[in-house]
């Protein structure tokens, strides 16, 4: 599989996401400008990788900082990590990078300034290792939902390239796989970037899984003539009670999954979950570009200047979801909140089937 991202040689390389599947190319990011542009442009993009480059950012901005002691240190720090955070507002896990970070460095404040430079290089390379291995978790837990012969419905990209690695809603795909479970999945293509289209197809195709590509407007028909076992998908955002935050179009493959009765699924490491709030009415959506709607992939499809609604996210509502599949468990909705805790007996509230 492909690298997503690493810190190499004082640098943050990153695979150029845009131009997948056409063209494999990676992108050197020098300063943290550079690391902001390309979360912003969507270079690399899903909430788990956003969150590794927010890291990455920070730590390469942190390198060129002049500062004698730990104060200054912080000082010069703060507009490196605003600029990072004022990339996307829907993942969660920019801010949950940045927490990090500074519960770090506050626990460090007696370190001269070149080893704090050092502990956030390390600290971003530890969310990137991190980040793999809360995904196989995810994939071991949530492949015991999937059996033999299933046919998933997954939307937008949570694989391998939205991640460090595995991805979060294919790793319990790939471990069925592993498990010698014969599964497909179908991809919704994801107007209006395509992220199905373009990465989820690809790296199925590339991890041996077989993989069918429909419009978004598909699912609905699939599903009645019973073509649908289940639906995974990511998230950006979970909040307390359990609405789950994810790319535009996720609620409508819900919703449908509901009408026919089909489980579905949301794969969320708990560095995507937002303790802090309620509900996923505060969750702040991203509007982007007229232009993503008014073309596909720089091709000219509808009148010039026509009036666009580009919401990137919508909310899905709790009831919703069948249960979350996360690094500690599978868990329904109403147990999230519990997650938060670390003296929660999890066993007893771990979902063994539905
Ligand atoms: O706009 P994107 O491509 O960053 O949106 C990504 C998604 O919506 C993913 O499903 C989500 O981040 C989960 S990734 C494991």
């Amino acid at each position: 599989m492909v690298k997503t991202i690493e810190w190499k040689k004082g640098k943050v390389v990153m695979l150029d996401q845009s131009k997948l599947p056409l063209e494999v190319s990676y992108i050197e990011c020098s300063d943290y400008q550079k690391v902001a542009e390309g979360i912003k442009k969507l270079w690399i993009r899903g909430a788990p990788a956003i969150g590794i480059a927010a890291a990455m950012g920070i730590a390469l901005g942190a390198q060129d900082i002049k500062a004698k002691i730990f104060d200054e240190f912080i000082e010069k720090l703060e507009p490196i990590m605003n600029t990072i955070l004022a990339t996307r507002p829907t993942a969660v896990n920019i801010r949950w990078a940045v927490e990090r970070i500074k519960k770090l460095l506050s626990s460090n404040r007696a370190e001269s300034i070149n080893k704090l430079k050092k502990l956030l290089i390390d600290e971003a390379n530890k969310i990137l290792k991190e980040d793999i291995e809360i995904n196989k978790a995810i994939g071991r837990w949530g492949a015991q939902f999937i059996r033999d012969g299933d046919t998933i419905l997954t939307h937008c990209n949570a694989g391998s390239l939205a991640t460090g690695g595995y991805g979060t809603a294919t790793a319990p795909m790939l471990i069925a796989k592993k498990q010698g479970k014969k599964i497909q999945v179908i991809a919704d293509e994801t107007r209006p970037v395509l992220q199905g289209a373009r990465l989820t197809a690809w790296e199925l195709m590339q991890a041996g899984i077989p993989v069918t590509l429909i419009t978004d407007n598909t699912a609905g028909a699939l599903m009645k003539k019973g073509m649908i076992d289940l639906a995974i998908v990511g998230t950006d955002r979970t909040t307390r009670n359990g609405d789950v935050a994810n790319k535009i179009g996720t609620y409508t493959v819900a919703v449908l999954c509901k009408e026919h009765g089909i489980p579905f699924y949301v794969a969320a490491p708990l560095s995507s979950m937002d303790f802090t709030l309620d509900s996923g009415d505060l969750i702040p959506i991203e509007e982007r570009h007229p232009d993503e709607v008014r073309k596909v992939w720089g091709h000219r499809v509808a009148p010039e200047g026509v009036n666009v609604i580009n919401l990137a996210f919508d909310v899905t509502p709790a009831k919703y979801v069948t249960a979350f599949f996360t690094e500690k468990g599978v868990f329904k909705p109403r147990d999230i909140k519990k997650l938060m805790k670390d003296d929660i007996n999890l066993d007893s509230l771990r979902l063994k089937s539905i």
